[in-house]
């Protein structure tokens, strides 16, 4: 074989080669459009979209999808299309013929014709009822019963519509992550507006609730911690007839959670009180948006107390706070002390189930006895309390006997160790002479 041959045929196979990657390319490539194409042939890297549908397959094409678009939008996945909201004809492929006003295309609508278009379908139960036969069909009748909705029908442009809380192109229900009215979302969604100094500015209302809200025991619960059982904003304020709870309402908000606060406190002659002076039940001690963990310094008559913010020092209620606030002291000491007994009760390895035993209990009479601070009768408060104590210090009982157990046994081994070791002593001792005695004989 000359030179020049072999040349020729690494050229021919290397050509070959390249050739065959160029078109293993072109075949990877044109398998990859084909994914994307629907029967229009448009690329659409929406896979989950309708491909006969031509309000899509246009705009995908003219590249005039809506801001904020999601195919996962709950109408487009029910087969909606466009066409559910903006009208006009999705089998026409004509621009000008699909979006004719003569097929019923009524454009992008104003702010004003929101709620309209919305309830066009959701005020609807005959409509509604072939997708989702128990959702409900108030949302517009409640969203006029609102704050929100009220200033809307005066012509405000700032407060929220439909599509401020729901966007217009990715709506989702609730229960899916991606809403924007998922629990964990929520909060976000009101503080665009709500948080935005700017915006409020006209109005003459704080902007502090999400901030307050998000250091509070339920935002740290439901964002920190997404303990969805805490409440987001429209678990107070309600989803659509969104108003500040009003003041007969306001302890039920929380006690729709809070069931037995709400009992107790209901048949004080405080709760009596405060409803007849328009006072805010547990707002009065609680606040609102920045609820904190509560303390038992905070039922007392010392500083953190918030009792001696309304009782003077010879009235029932600051009575009731001092001994309520000992009678707290009292059984969470008793309850601590119990629990480094044991600890030390574990540490030994002695029995140390009866004294847990007890000790939930006491831990579950604590809370409760807590809760019952809301009858504010220290009588009531004495009763769990009491029972709390006991436990507590059965338990430490039980605790310093096993302990004492555990001394005597170790006690009794001592003595028991002393006497075998004395024992072994004086046996070497004895092997020794008989060991020495029988050399003595042999010699
Ligand atoms: C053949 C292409 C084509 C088809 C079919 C088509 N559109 Fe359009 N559409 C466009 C283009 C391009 C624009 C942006 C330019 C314009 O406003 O004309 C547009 C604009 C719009 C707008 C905004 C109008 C505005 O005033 O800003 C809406 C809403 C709309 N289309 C909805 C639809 C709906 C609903 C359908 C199906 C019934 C549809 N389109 C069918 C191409 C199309
Ligand atoms: C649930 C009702 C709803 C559906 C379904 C819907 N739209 Fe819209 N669309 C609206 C509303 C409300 C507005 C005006 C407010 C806004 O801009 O968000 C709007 C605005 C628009 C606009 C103009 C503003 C912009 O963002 O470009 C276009 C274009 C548009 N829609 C296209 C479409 C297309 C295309 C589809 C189908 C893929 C569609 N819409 C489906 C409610 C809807
Ligand atoms: C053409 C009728 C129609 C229009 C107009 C319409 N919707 Fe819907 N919407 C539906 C239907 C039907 C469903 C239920 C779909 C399903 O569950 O398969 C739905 C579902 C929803 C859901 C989810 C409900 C849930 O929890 O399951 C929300 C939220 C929603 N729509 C909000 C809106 C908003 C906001 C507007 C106005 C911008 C609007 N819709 C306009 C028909 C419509
Ligand atoms: C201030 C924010 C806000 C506004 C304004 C608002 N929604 Fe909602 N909407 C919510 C929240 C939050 C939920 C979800 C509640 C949940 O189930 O957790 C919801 C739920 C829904 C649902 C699901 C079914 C239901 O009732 O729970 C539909 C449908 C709906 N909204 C439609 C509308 C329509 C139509 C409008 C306009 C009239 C509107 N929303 C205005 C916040 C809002
Ligand atoms: C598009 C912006 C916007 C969004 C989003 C929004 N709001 Fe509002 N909201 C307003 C405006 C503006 C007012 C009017 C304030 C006023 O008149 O005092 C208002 C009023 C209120 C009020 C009555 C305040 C008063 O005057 O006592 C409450 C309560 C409220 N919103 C709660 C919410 C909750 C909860 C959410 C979320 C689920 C939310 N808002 C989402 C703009 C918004
Ligand atoms: C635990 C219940 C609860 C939660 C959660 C809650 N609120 Fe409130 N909110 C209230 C109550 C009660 C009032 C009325 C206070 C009053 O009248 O003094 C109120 C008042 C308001 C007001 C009127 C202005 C003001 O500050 O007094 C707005 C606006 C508001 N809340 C928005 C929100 C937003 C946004 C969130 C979520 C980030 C939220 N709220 C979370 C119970 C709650
Ligand atoms: C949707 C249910 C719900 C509503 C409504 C609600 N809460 Fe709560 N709340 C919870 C949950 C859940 C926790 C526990 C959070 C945690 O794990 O720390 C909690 C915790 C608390 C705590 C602290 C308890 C503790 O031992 O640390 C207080 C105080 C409290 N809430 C008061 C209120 C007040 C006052 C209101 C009304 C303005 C209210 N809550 C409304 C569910 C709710
Ligand atoms: C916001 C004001 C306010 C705060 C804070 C307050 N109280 Fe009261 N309290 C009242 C009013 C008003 C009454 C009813 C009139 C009266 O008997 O003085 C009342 C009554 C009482 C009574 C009489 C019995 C009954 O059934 O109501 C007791 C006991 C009492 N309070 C204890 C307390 C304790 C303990 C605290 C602290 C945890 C406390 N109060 C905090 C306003 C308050
Ligand atoms: C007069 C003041 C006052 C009022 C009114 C009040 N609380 Fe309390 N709350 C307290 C005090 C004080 C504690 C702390 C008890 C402790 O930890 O020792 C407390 C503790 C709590 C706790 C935590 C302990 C537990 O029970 O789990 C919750 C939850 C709570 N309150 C909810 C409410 C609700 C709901 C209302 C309205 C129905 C309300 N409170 C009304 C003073 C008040």
């Amino acid at each position: 074989m000359n030179e020049k041959y072999l040349n020729n045929t690494s050229v021919l196979i290397s050509s070959i080669f390249t050739l065959l990657l160029l078109v293993s390319f072109g075949f990877a490539e044109e398998a990859m459009d084909s994914d994307k194409q629907d029967s229009t042939g448009v690329t659409n890297e929406f896979s989950n979209l309708p491909k006969d549908d031509t309000c899509i397959s246009c705009h995908i094409e003219e590249e005039e999808m809506p801001e904020g678009f999601n195919e996962n939008d709950i109408h487009m996945q029910a087969g909606l299309s466009c066409v559910g909201c903006h009208g006009g004809d999705n089998t026409i492929d004509d621009e000008d013929e699909a979006m004719d006003e003569e097929n019923g295309f009524v454009g992008v609508p104003d702010r004003e014709e929101i709620p309209a278009l919305c309830g066009k379908c959701h005020s609807s139960i005959e409509f509604m009822r072939d997708y989702q036969p128990r959702i409900a069909t108030d949302q517009v009748e409640q969203y006029y019963t609102s704050i929100h909705g009220e200033k809307f029908k005066q012509g405000d442009e700032n407060v929220a519509t439909c599509i401020s809380c729901h966007s217009s192109h990715g709506i989702m229900p609730a229960t899916d992550p991606r809403s924007t009215v998922y629990a964990l979302s929520v909060p976000g969604t009101c503080k665009s507006c709500h948080s935005d100094k700017d915006y409020m500015a006209d109005y003459n209302i704080p902007t502090d609730q999400y901030e307050k809200y998000a250091a509070s025991v339920h935002g740290e619960a439901l964002l920190d911690r997404e303990d969805t059982g805490a409440p987001a904003c429209n678990d107070c304020h309600g989803n659509h007839g969104t108003t500040p709870p009003g003041v007969a309402s306001l302890a039920h908000v929380c006690g729709s959670c809070h069931v037995q606060n709400e009992e107790y406190f209901s048949q004080t002659q405080m709760a009596k009180e405060f409803a007849e002076d328009e006072m805010h039940a547990c707002l009065e001690c609680h606040g609102n948006h920045a609820v904190a963990k509560p303390t038992d310094d905070m039922v007392g008559i010392g500083e953190d107390a918030i009792c001696m913010e309304c009782h003077d020092v010879d009235e029932d209620g600051y009575f009731a706070a001092d001994s309520i606030h000992i009678m707290l002291t009292q059984i969470t000491a008793a309850y601590d002390s119990a629990l480094s007994k044991l600890e030390e009760v574990k540490i030994i390895g002695m029995d140390d189930v009866e004294i847990g035993f007890l000790l939930q209990d006491a831990h579950q009479d604590i809370i409760h006895s807590r809760t019952l601070v809301h009858t504010f009768d220290p009588q009531r408060v004495k009763e769990k309390a009491d029972v709390a104590l006991k436990n507590s210090r059965d338990a430490i009982k039980l605790g310093i006997k096993e302990l004492d157990d555990y001394d005597t046994r170790r006690m009794g081994l001592g003595v028991a160790t002393l006497f075998i070791t004395v024992l072994a002593i004086a046996l070497f001792f004895k092997i020794r002479y008989i060991e020495e005695e029988q050399e003595k004989n042999k010699l």
